[in-house]
């Protein structure tokens, strides 16, 4: 059994590394901060871009979240997903009745995935067999999501008059992100997972961070 997905000994103290939930927000407080302060995505809240910018990133989202559903549904049964999975974060069915929205019934002709998010893509799909790491990639979109993807659409309508094809930040069924994230977070503690596993997962997280602010600067580069 790899290291990573070991069901032995889940006790916080274990090698200091602290419960998962923890863990992973301490891990990437960095990056994350990086991620938020990308131009690309400054530029799109502060209202110093256009509707074609927030298309562009729809766009690619659309390939992220593809190759995160389609990884996540294939091991949908496994201890460390099962806790977490949830119909109910699906974003790829909301992406494609935004880009319907934005780029009409033709929307998926001449689409295609950007260098960096290609490589987000595979990275995703790579991490098929070894669960704690596609973990992080599930904590790293929908965590995220359901936190400051929840200021987005005002800030869209307000800078854009954009109300339509926001679908992807509306979570149907999740009525307060508040409960649902505390909930989320006591599941990502109680997975099976010792400290080596927790660590593996950090520092997949830190990357998931990292793939996000390469896609960013890409998209930046072609506005
Ligand atoms: C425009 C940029 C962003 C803003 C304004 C933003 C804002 C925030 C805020 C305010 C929180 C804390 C919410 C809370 O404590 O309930 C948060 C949490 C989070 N964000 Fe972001 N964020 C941004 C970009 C991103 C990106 C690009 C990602 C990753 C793809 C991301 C992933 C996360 C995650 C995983 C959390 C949960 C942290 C935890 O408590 O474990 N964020 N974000």
């Amino acid at each position: 059994m790899n290291a990573a997905t070991s069901t032995t000994d889940q006790t916080p103290a274990s090698g200091d590394i602290p419960l998962l939930s923890r863990h992973l927000r301490e891990a990437t407080a960095r990056v994350h901060e990086e991620a938020e302060h990308s131009t690309f995505m400054a530029d799109l809240l502060g209202g110093r871009s256009g509707r074609e910018a927030f298309v562009a990133l729809t766009e690619q989202l659309w390939f992220v979240y593809s190759a995160l559903e389609e990884t996540v549904d294939a091991r949908a049964d496994h201890p460390l997903l099962a806790p977490l999975h949830d119909p109910r974060l699906r974003r790829r069915g909301a992406l494609e009745r935004d880009l319907r929205s934005l780029r009409g019934d033709a929307w998926r002709a001449g689409l295609a995935a950007r260098s960096a998010t290609g490589e987000y893509a595979r990275r995703i799909r790579d991490c098929a067999d070894e669960p704690a790491r596609l973990v992080a990639h599930h904590y790293t979109r929908y965590l995220g999501d359901l936190s400051g993807g929840q200021v987005i659409p005002p800030l869209l309508a307000r800078h854009y008059g954009l109300t339509d094809g926001v679908d992807f930040y509306r979570f149907d069924g999740i009525e307060k992100t508040k409960p649902y994230k505390d909930a989320y977070r006591a599941a990502l503690d109680a997975l099976p997972l010792d400290a080596t596993g927790r660590e593996v997962a950090a520092a997949e997280a830190v990357e998931a961070f990292r793939l996000n602010t390469a896609m960013f600067e890409e998209l930046g580069r072609a506005a």
